[in-house]
């Protein structure tokens, strides 16, 4: 047993330290070669993580935190010679408070836990995410998530009220606010979402709830190309108005493979050049109608060939299955290289026919499925080379996308985080001087630069 591991043994007990290490706590999402961490720390309390947080500091010793794994871009993936810090037992649900529509849960709460405690209530915790049965609010929170509502209720960001973290010295700061309107000083919690793990371990969330639509509608439609989706997009934000929800898009490449991959059934008679599902939430008898009138008249402009609308809430899911099944990638496609680009919308259309094309040019057996959040500006690309096998190009396919979407003025992440496996791209994303005060914030809060090193902006 290494030193560190003994010393964190010895002050915070087997239970909690270990170097029996599950194979869950290898790797995450991201498809990097599994790696042992030096030792296992799954802490019951707060007081554990600063426990262990401040041997680490001491000792120098990196430190990687993880909560469901579910991430895409190598931020909880272990490093060799660090420890793993799961929050896997901090799990629990602490309260849900529908006077201030507040829950507060410890960071390694499944979210799906969370929103079902949100439901009971009567009220609803709108992050939402394929990976909702696995990923954890502290995962959420240091990813910023998106997910399939950002449109209406916007980013992990946008829900978390209060927070408490333990700094890489083991300092807890306890920001736990519940009201919707603090000014006094630094918004500290900030410093924590979006930065996967890298200036603090998240032990505790205050996320905010809404109130829950008694009525919903969904619509699977066709379009004829991605000009009349975004004209689609622009007609349901106007007809639909904060009862728009989700707007998701899924090219034939993605549709077409997906739906063959899990044996669905196609909604709508013939092809379409991009098919596109409308999700609406609202508190009115008139919400089926209004998704109607929205969807037949922009079927007179042109910007619709043809749709259905859900008739019961079990037909409203099935009309999300090939976009759900994003979940089983690894099923039915292998081992891949996935995106999740930001692309100014009005250079949408270009974007996946460029990254198709070129990407057709380059691996000619390759499948490149394009789908995405459109209403976000953002766009999933995943790609796999069948003769590669487990050696996927990994790298020429990286650089030829995020060149292309350089070149377009987009995001290289819109919502994954850089991880592990975007970090020789940040800079086409953000200026020297922007990831030098990224670094300047990370050195002044964990100065040994124990959380996360070579994660996201950490050196
Ligand atoms: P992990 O993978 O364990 O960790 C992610 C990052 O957060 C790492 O950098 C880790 O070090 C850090 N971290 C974890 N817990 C803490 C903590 N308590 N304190 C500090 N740092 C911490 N993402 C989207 O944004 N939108 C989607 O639509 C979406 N869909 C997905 C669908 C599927 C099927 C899958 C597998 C993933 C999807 N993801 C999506 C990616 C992923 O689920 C999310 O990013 C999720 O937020 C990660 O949560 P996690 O608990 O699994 O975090
Ligand atoms: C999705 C994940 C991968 O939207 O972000 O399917
Ligand atoms: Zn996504």
């Amino acid at each position: 047993m290494s030193d560190i591991a003994a010393r964190l043994t010895a002050a915070l007990g087997a239970d909690v330290v270990t170097t029996d290490i599950p194979e869950r706590n290898h790797h995450d999402w991201s498809g990097l070669p599994p790696v042992a961490p030096l030792a296992l720390i799954r802490p019951r309390e707060t007081e554990q993580v600063a426990t262990a947080l401040r041997l680490c500091h001491e000792s120098g010793t990196p430190v990687v935190p993880q909560g469901g794994l579910t991430g895409i871009s190598g931020g909880a993936h272990p490093v060799a010679g660090a420890v793993a810090l799961s929050l896997e037992r901090m799990n629990r649900v602490l309260s849900v408070d529908p006077q201030t529509a507040t829950l507060t849960a410890e960071a390694g709460c499944v979210l799906q836990t969370a929103q079902e405690a949100a439901q009971e209530a009567g009220l609803l915790l709108a992050v939402d995410l394929g990976a909702r049965g696995s990923c954890t609010i502290g995962g959420v929170i240091a990813t910023n998530a998106g997910g399939n509502q950002v449109l209406r209720y916007g980013m992990a960001r946008d829900h978390v009220l209060g927070l408490e973290a333990v700094l890489a010295d083991g300092t807890v700061l306890n920001s736990m606010n519940t009201m919707i309107k603090n000014n006094a000083g630094l918004d500290l919690k900030q410093l924590f979402i979006g930065t996967e793990g890298v200036m603090g371990v998240v032990t505790k969330a205050v996320l905010r709830l809404q109130p829950r639509p008694t009525h919903s509608a969904t619509a699977f439609c066709g379009c004829d190309d991605t000009a009349a989706v975004l004209a689609l997009l622009a007609r349901a934000r106007a007809g639909l108005g904060p009862a728009l929800i989700s707007f998701e898009v899924m090219w034939p490449s993605f549709y077409d493979f997906m739906r063959a991959g899990i044996d669905a059934t196609h909604p709508l008679s013939g092809r379409h050049g991009a098919y596109v599902i409308i999700e609406a939430g609202g508190f009115d008898d008139g919400l089926q109608t209004r998704l109607e009138t929205c969807l037949a008249d922009a079927m007179e402009a042109g910007a619709l060939k043809d749709a259905v609308l859900a008739a019961s809430a079990r037909e409203e899911r099935a009309l999300w299955a090939v976009r759900e099944a994003v979940a089983e990638y690894g099923r039915i496609l292998g081992p891949l290289t996935a995106f999740d680009v930001g692309v100014p919308l009005a250079r949408m259309a270009e974007a996946v026919a460029r990254l198709e094309a070129g990407i057709a040019a380059r691996w000619p057996d390759a499948r490149a499925l394009s789908y995405g959040h459109m209403g976000d500006s953002n766009l999933h690309l995943v790609v796999n080379v069948p003769k590669a096998g487990q050696d996927q190009p990994a790298a020429a396919i990286k650089s030829f996308v995020y060149g292309v979407i350089r070149d377009l003025g987009g995001t290289i992440s819109a919502e994954h985080g850089i991880g592990a496996i975007k970090r020789d791209y940040l800079g086409y994303s953000r200026t020297e001087a922007e990831i030098g005060a990224m670094r300047r914030l990370k050195s002044a809060l964990d100065p040994r630069g124990i959380l996360n090193p070579g994660k996201g902006f950490a050196p």
